[in-house]
């Protein structure tokens, strides 16, 4: 949450500036500002709003050949103008934009005070260039001064800063995300590489503890003593078309419509001869393992818990927890456990602090992840990648099959090596029809009656969700999903438990989807038909010519499938029903009130 972006080159940065921001708005968008350096002075634009609000504010377009800049999503002090980014000494002559939060920024702020600096903003921000403006008066060097700043911080931090007078950028990293982009003839640095992905596809992921100076012609990597550090270069293979929005009205249409292909990428290659190839996790990764545990957040942790079905179902123990909960809910660990992190992003706090957790206790890690050098694939002691492709919408729609199918891969490897786990007996047949799923969710996409659906039951007071065994972690993410972007009420649960107490919620404005998966649907249909009884139309989520059909007003059709991967296409189907039915409520489907996408604060 929140993002920065900084560049230094010999072209004009704000429109640079400007666009890296758009593309950087999923990390939050309720402030926007940028910093430009003109030989003038440190020159800043910033306001409460969109990158959009910024931009029209903006009387003509700033000139500068380096600046930085900042979309935020507010942790101290509301969002308004002043506690926009970026923020600056007393002076104006040191600009910052910040990405986490400083821990002792209280008793900074008071200490500076006492010695004459005035502050502007409630933000936890401000006091990193009253700090560093403060150094460099006793020490007469801006790097220094950055260094000895980060020294005086608590907390997370990736910063980057332009002084008045300099030909440089001054960037520190600790706990949040710092990519540096390298182009011919400019540097970039940006919370996530779609920020530069038009400009550049090389870069360099930065560590915590990682002082940059840039400026026009080099850049240099060093530790917090000046040390000079080494760090490779890697390419990203993102396609910048990827990033942007295409022909679709919105990213989340656009990612919904994406997965045939983002579906492809994850499979490509992983299958083979009848067997599972993860190239990351050879045959023999996971001998030692005994106990899966899987820490994930929101929709990742609804993807976690369609991945520890099928590890029960190969007999292998298996624990899911919200990573927030980490601390009080886990089981016992030990050094038999793998840790599993589920996260898109690879940068969520809550997912981040459990694995730390697990690991101090002896566990082993393994990130699942969609962001290639995301802390959770540097921290973790192995990575699988999801292989998604960018994801913008705030909304994860893309990113949770593909999480699905890497942990369904990822079941058949530790079956494999897992001592008495066993493997699926139909595990060729299922894999064979797992090469069939993107051409499956293009028929989805193709024949869907969702948006007709939406129409019919927009006007509903509540929306159940429900669904049996794997069908069940697709239900809880259909109800989040369609909470999350229409902001009405909606309820994923256990297909069994509706009569234990939301049966009381359900009347003939509630409409119930059951979820169909082909295992356990039993129970699905008995339960549905309960809800009927008490008025709720139904609208059953199943292949044609299922016993769902039978019961449901409404019928939103998949193809026939192995039930490993028909929960996937069920939830295909509920993702167009939450985006249709935001689209009617003319809701902000990207950009949803109060979230941002990579949520870095616990
Ligand atoms: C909901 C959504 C969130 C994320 C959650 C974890 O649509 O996207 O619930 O799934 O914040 O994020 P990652 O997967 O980046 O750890």
């Amino acid at each position: 949450m929140c993002g920065i972006i900084a560049r230094i080159g010999h072209g004009d940065a704000a429109e640079t500036l400007l666009s890296g921001l758009e593309n950087l708005e999923y990390r939050g968008y309720d402030s926007a500002g940028i910093a430009v350096q003109n030989g003038s002075g440190v020159k800043v634009h910033k306001c409460s709003g969109e990158v959009d609000d910024l931009k029209s504010s903006l009387e003509s377009q700033p000139h500068g050949n380096m600046g930085i800049g900042h979309t935020r999503w507010s942790t101290h002090g509301p969002p308004t103008d002043a506690n926009a980014h970026p923020h600056t000494d007393t002076a104006g002559d040191v600009a910052v934009v910040h990405n986490g939060v400083i821990d002792n920024y209280d008793e900074l702020r008071a200490e500076l005070q006492a010695k004459g600096h005035e502050f502007e903003s409630d933000t936890d921000t401000e006091v990193i260039p009253h700090l560093i403006d403060e150094y460099r008066t006793e020490t007469g060097d801006s790097e220094q001064a950055v260094r000895r700043a980060v020294e005086t911080l608590e907390g997370s931090y990736a910063i980057a800063a332009i002084v008045d007078g300099e030909e440089a950028v001054y960037a520190a990293r600790k706990g949040s995300p710092l990519v540096l982009g390298l182009d011919d003839e400019e540097w970039y640095l940006a919370s996530d590489v779609p920020a530069f992905l038009d400009h550049t596809d090389e870069v360099i992921y930065l560590e915590d503890g990682d002082i940059v100076v840039l400026d026009r012609d080099s850049y240099r990597i060093t530790d917090l003593a000046g040390t000079p550090v080494d760090r490779s270069t890697d390419t990203v293979e993102w396609d910048p078309e990827d990033a942007g929005k295409g022909e679709y009205d919105h990213y989340m249409l656009k990612e919904i419509n994406n997965q045939p292909t983002s579906l492809s990428n994850t499979i490509e290659g992983r299958i083979d001869d009848g067997d599972v190839a993860l190239e990351e996790l050879p045959a023999g990764t996971f001998e030692d393992v005994e106990t899966v545990q899987f820490v994930a957040c929101g929709t990742s942790y609804h993807a976690a818990m369609y991945g520890a079905n099928l590890l029960r179902s190969a007999g292998i123990s298996t624990e899911v927890v919200r990573a927030s909960e980490y601390a009080s809910m886990s089981g016992p660990v030990d050094e038999g456990t793998l840790v599993v992190a589920v996260t898109q992003s690879g940068e969520t706090a809550d997912t981040l602090e459990a694995v730390r957790e697990a690991t101090a206790r002896g566990a082993r890690s393994l990130a699942v992840t969609n962001v290639v050098g995301s802390t959770a694939a540097r921290e973790a002691d192995d990575a699988v990648y999801i292989r998604a492709g960018p994801e913008v919408g705030v909304a994860a729609t893309k990113t949770f099959s593909s999480q699905a199918v890497t942990l369904a891969l990822l079941t058949q490897r530790l079956a494999a090596d897992v001592p008495d786990a066993t493997p699926a007996a139909d595990r060729e047949t299922m894999l064979e029809e797992l090469k069939d799923l993107p051409e499956h969710v293009e028929q989805v996409l193709e024949t869907t009656d969702a948006e007709t659906l939406a129409r019919d039951t927009v006007d509903s007071k509540s929306y159940f969700f429900i669904g049996n065994g794997l069908g069940h972690s697709v239900a809880l993410e259909g109800a989040l999903k369609f909470k999350e972007i229409t902001y009405e009420h909606a309820e994923g649960f256990a297909a069994g438990e509706l009569k234990h107490g939301p049966l009381a919620l359900v009347t003939d404005e509630s409409p119930v989807f059951a979820v169909a998966t082909g295992s356990g649907d039993g129970k699905t249909k008995t339960n549905a038909i309960e809800a009927q009884t008490r008025g709720a139309p139904i609208v059953a989520v199943s292949p044609d010519d299922h016993p769902l059909t039978d019961v449901a007003e409404v019928h939103l059709s998949i193809p026939d499938t192995h039930p490993v991967w028909a929960g996937l296409l069920a939830n295909v189907q509920l993702q167009l029903v939450s985006y249709h039915a935001a689209d009617l409520l003319e809701r902000p489907i990207d950009k949803p009130r109060n979230l941002a996408k990579s949520v870095t604060v616990e």
